[in-house]
């Protein structure tokens, strides 16, 4: 407290005031009966004009000084009484997110997580080990270790988003990550798929979001070879849009999904498949009238991959060998379930949730 304001009882009494006021509005109160238009420092201050040129130095510098000591006090109390009642309003407004929800109003599975579910269990049924694995994950898992080198172009800022100060940690740009987790921790042979997010300094529009979801499988075993991939992914393909594309194959016909030869740095050969794709009466339809779309990611796994990890032999000594696979989550919710804007997925907003949960 100033000196000024000591030992005046006149002074005193303000002081008490200031420090007794409970809310904003009352120290506005105080402030205004103090130094408004008509406050008792006003009209003091109003005063000095009829007093000698000395008397007006000492008294003007001495109402001064105990003006400012007041705004001081004031603008103190005023934070105060701020952050109480914003601690008051953090403490009302607490969310209990523990709280059950209202009865009768069951909440809906979120797409994504329909499509996530219905695709683990279509995997496990056929013999595949669900892994999971960080999000933050290292450049070796993310890159070197899947023969993308140094100077590959998605290593480059402008799309992957790195983590600051801490060299070589990312946002995983693919769950592709998983394969050399897998191949590090698990060895060969080996079964699996991996679900999650995967990130990417990416622009929002209606195709794209920075964060998305994808859905990696990869087979090790002997033997396998590309055509198990095929009838893997094939078969994939049925479960997802309902039409059994291997019957197809076995009768011969001309079936609307093609393995267009590609590239991918992990996978030689690699290959992207394309389904031919129609929607009648908002279902889509696989068939041969309809727009050829890329679905997926495939391939025979580099063996630069396995040797990244330390493995060149099954235990029965034949070269390791295997196919590998990629799809985004929400290109299947697009496709098969007509969004036409990705955006939508993650609004929350509730009418999207109730129609396509
Ligand atoms: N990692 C690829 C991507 O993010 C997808 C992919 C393509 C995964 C081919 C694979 C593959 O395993 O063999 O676009």
């Amino acid at each position: 407290m100033s000196d000024v304001l000591d030992g005046t009882t006149w002074t005193q009494d303000w002081i008490k005031q200031i420090s007794e006021a409970s809310d904003s509005k009352e120290l506005d109160k105080v402030r205004i009966a103090l130094l408004g238009k008509s406050g008792i420092l006003t009209q003091e201050l109003k005063k000095l004009g009829s007093l000698s040129v000395e008397e007006r130095r000492t008294v003007g510098a001495n109402l001064n000084n105990i003006r400012e000591s007041f705004e001081r006090l004031l603008n103190e109390k005023s934070r105060k009484i701020d952050e109480a009642e914003l601690n008051k309003r953090l403490q009302q407004e607490f969310l209990d997110v523990t709280l059950p929800t209202r009865p009768n109003t069951p909440g809906k599975r979120h797409l994504l997580t329909q499509i996530s579910e219905e695709l683990s269990s279509y995997f496990c049924a056929r013999g595949f080990c669900v892994m999971s694995g960080p999000e933050v994950d290292t450049e070796f898992n993310c890159f070197d270790g899947l023969n993308m080198p140094k100077h590959h172009p998605a290593r480059q800022e402008q799309d992957t988003l790195y983590v600051k100060d801490c060299a070589n940690m990312l946002l995983r740009v693919h769950t592709s990550t998983m394969q050399v987790r897998t191949f590090l921790s698990t060895g060969v042979p080996v079964r699996g798929i991996s679900i999650g997010s995967v990130f990417r300094n990416d622009a929002v529009d209606a195709t794209h979001t920075p964060l998305f979801h994808q859905i990696e499988g990869f087979v090790v075993e002997p033997g396998i070879t590309m055509a198990h991939m095929k009838y893997c992914l094939l078969d994939l393909l049925s479960f997802l849009f309902k039409v059994d594309l291997c019957a197809m194959v076995a009768r011969n016909e001309p079936i609307p999904v093609r393995f267009r030869p590609s590239f991918f740095p992990f996978t030689e050969p690699s290959s992207e498949v394309d389904c031919c794709c129609s929607r009648k009466d908002g279902e889509l339809k696989l068939d041969l009238d309809g727009t050829w779309m890329e679905i997926l990611g495939c391939g025979m796994i580099h063996p630069n991959v396995f040797k990244n990890c330390g493995i060149e032999h099954f235990e029965d000594g034949t070269p390791v060998q295997g196919f590998a696979f990629g799809i985004g989550i929400e290109r299947i919710a697009m496709l098969k379930y007509g969004v036409t804007d990705i955006r939508h997925v993650y609004e929350g907003d509730m009418r999207w949730l109730q129609h396509y949960g």
